[in-house]
C-alpha cells in the first residue's frame, strides 16, 4: 500500500486505471509563485490526472504558468494575478494551498500564525463561496492550526464536509522514511512508517514499532531518530539561514499527497496514507483534528484508521503530543469566531 505511493505514484497512475479513463481534474495552487508553489506546480503538471492546473499567487502566477504550460503533458495550464482568485477558483475539484510565510532561523511554526492565519482564512473563505465542493490541501503553516481555520470558514460558510479538508503531513512520513532507511541500511520505499499526531515538534508522532525495520530501533539511536522526524523541518530551515524553509522536499511530499487523493477520487481502492483530518480518535479529549492513516475516496476522507498498538516510548511522544495540539486547534478556531 505505501510503495505504491512513493515517488513513482507522483506520475503514474496504479496499472488498471489508465489516465485516459481519467475523469476531468482541475487542480489550483493557491501560492504558486512561492518556494513550495512553484516545483509542486511543476510536479502536478506531470500528473495525467490533471486536466487543468491553475496557478494563483499574489506575485508572479502568471509567469510561472507560461513556463509550466511548456512542459509536454496534456493538462492545461492557466495562470492568475492577485484580482482574479474566483476565476482561479472556478469549477476545481481541488486546491492546494501553500500560500503563506515560511521560517527563518530561532522561529517555531507557532510564530507564523499572525501573518499566516488571515491568509489562509481568506483563501478559504473564497474557496467556501466559488468552489464550495473542492477538496482542500492545506500546506500553509501552521498546518496544526490552519486547517482547524479552514474548516471553520466552511462551517461558517454552511458548506463544510468534514471529509473535503485535509491537513499534508505527507513530508513528516516522507521524513521518516528516508530516516529510518539510513538508520536501517534499507530502501527508503521499503521502510514505511506511519507518523501520527500533527504537524510541529513533539506533536509528531512516528510509529516506528509498527514498522518491521523500525521496532528494532532503540535506545540512543531510537531518540535521535525520533528527534530527527520531529525536527527535521528546522534542519533545513537553518541550514537555509534565513531564505526560508523546506520547499523541494515538500513540493515531492504535496505532489504525492495530491496524486493520492487523486487516485482515489477516480476510483482506486486501498489508498492509505497519514493526513491532518477532523477526526474522532480524540474528540473525547477536546481534539477533534489529528493526522492517523486515512483511507481516501472519491469523496475524500473514506475512513480513519486507529493508531493501532503502540510502544510505551510512543505512549509518552502521544501524551507530549495531545495537549500542544489541542492549544493549537483552539488557537485557529478562536482566530476564526473573532474573525
Ligand atoms: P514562500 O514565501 O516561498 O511562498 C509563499 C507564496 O505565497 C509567495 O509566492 C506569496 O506571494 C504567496 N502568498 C502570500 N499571500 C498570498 C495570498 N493571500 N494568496 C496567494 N498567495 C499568497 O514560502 P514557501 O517556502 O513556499 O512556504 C509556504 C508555506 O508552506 C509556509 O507557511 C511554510 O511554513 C509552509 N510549509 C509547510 C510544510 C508542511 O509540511 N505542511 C512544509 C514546508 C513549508
Ligand atoms: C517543514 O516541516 O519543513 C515545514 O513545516 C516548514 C518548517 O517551518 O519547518
Amino acid at each position: 500500500m505505501f510503495a505504491r505511493s512513493a515517488a513513482r505514484s507522483l506520475v503514474t497512475p496504479a496499472r488498471q486505471f489508465s489516465s485516459s479513463a481519467a475523469r476531468q481534474s482541475k487542480v489550483t495552487v493557491l501560492g504558486a509563485g512561492g518556494g513550495i508553489g512553484q516545483p509542486l506546480s511543476l510536479l502536478l503538471k506531470l500528473n495525467p490526472y490533471v486536466t487543468e492546473l491553475s496557478l494563483y499567487d499574489i506575485r508572479g502566477a502568471p509567469g510561472v504558468a507560461a513556463d509550466v504550460s511548456h512542459v509536454d503533458t496534456k493538462s492545461e495550464v492557466h495562470g492568475y494575478p492577485a484580482d482574479k482568485l474566483d476565476q482561479a477558483l472556478d469549477g476545481t475539484d481541488v486546491v492546494v494551498i501553500p500560500a503563506g510565510v515560511p521560517r527563518k532561523p530561532g522561529m517555531t511554526r507557532d510564530d507564523l500564525f499572525n501573518t499566516n492565519a488571515s491568509i489562509v482564512r481568506d483563501l478559504a473563505t473564497a474557496i467556501a463561496r466559488v468552489s464550495p465542493k473542492a477538496k482542500v490541501l492545506v500546506i500553509s503553516n501552521p498546518v496544526n492550526s490552519t486547517v482547524p481555520i479552514v474548516s471553520a470558514v466552511f462551517e461558517k460558510a454552511g458548506v463544510y464536509d468534514p471529509a473535503h479538508i485535509f491537513g499534508v503531513t505527507t513530508l513528516d512520513v516522507v521524513r521518516a522514511q528516508r530516516f529510518l532507511a539510513g538508520v536501517a541500511g534499507t530502501d527508503p520505499k521499503d521502510t514505511p512508517v506511519t507518523v501520527v499526531g500533527g504537524h510541529s515538534g513533539a506533536t509528531i508522532v512516528p510509529l516506528l514499532s509498527q514498522t518491521p525495520h523500525g521496532k528494532g530501533v532503540t535506545g540512543e539511536v531510537y531518540k535521535k531518530l525520533v528527534h530527527r522526524i520531529q525536527f527535521g523541518g528546522d534542519e533545513v530551515v537553518q541550514a537555509k539561514d534565513g531564505a526560508g524553509s523546506a520547499t523541494l522536499s515538500m513540493a515531492y511530499a504535496g505532489a504525492r499527497f495530491t496524486g493520492d487523493l487523486l487516485r482515489a477520487i477516480n476510483g482506486e481502492k486501498g489508498v492509505v496514507t497519514p493526513t491532518f483530518v477532523k477526526s474522532p480518535l480524540f474528540a473525547d479529549q477536546g481534539i477533534d483534528f489529528f493526522s492517523s492513516n486515512v483511507e481516501l475516496g472519491p469523496n475524500g476522507v473514506a475512513k480513519i484508521h486507529p493508531l493501532g498498538q503502540l510502544s510505551k516510548e510512543e505512549e509518552e511522544l502521544l501524551a507530549a503530543c495531545l495537549p500542544e495540539l489541542k492549544k493549537n486547534i483552539e488557537k485557529g478556531k478562536k482566530f476564526v469566531q473573532q474573525s
